[in-house]
């Protein structure tokens, strides 16, 4: 496992699309590995593919306290209702944070680490998280979709 350098608003790979993913290999095993660790080491809640310079249909999310790694693997969002409204940021715009409104209920199915599909849902932060990064997979940041002014903040969030 490595940590991976993470790519920063500008970078041009951040505004493309991923690609499916249609096979583990073990370099893409290795890949969501290292972004766990990447995501972990920077204190985020969640960590897409292209964040790190590949384009593949990628993400992880963790927003609990005690470590839950999810890994979603061609993440389609089938369901989302209600509305939230707050602070967001992204490990790939550091320092900075803003306010964006989202579902506050997403249902996504998605493959795990063993390619196995699977259905999850989830409020709150875990719909935020979920949302933000399968934006990421569209080439799409939260900047994109925020209310006002970025603000300065001294702890970085996802
Ligand atoms: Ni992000």
């Amino acid at each position: 496992m490595a940590i991976r350098s993470i790519r920063t608003e500008g970078d041009p790979v951040l505004r493309k699309h991923c690609r499916k993913v249609t096979e583990l290999t073990p370099k893409l095993a290795e890949l969501i590995e290292d972004m766990l660790e990447t995501m972990y080491e920077n204190n985020g809640v969640g960590l897409a593919a292209p964040q790190v310079g590949v384009l593949r249909n990628i993400v992880v999310i963790d927003v609990d306290e005690e470590p839950n790694p999810l890994v979603l693997i061609n993440p389609e969002i089938l369901e989302f209702s209600g509305e939230q409204t707050g602070d967001e940021g992204c490990l790939s715009i550091p320092g900075k944070a803003g306010v964006v409104t989202r579902p506050d209920y997403v249902k996504v199915q998605a493959m795990d680490e063993n390619m196995e599909s699977f259905v999850l849902e989830g409020t709150e932060l875990l719909a935020r998280a979920i949302c933000h990064e399968c934006d990421h997979l569209q080439g799409t940041l939260y900047i994109d979709k925020v209310e006002g002014e970025l603000k300065d903040v001294v702890h970085e969030e996802e």
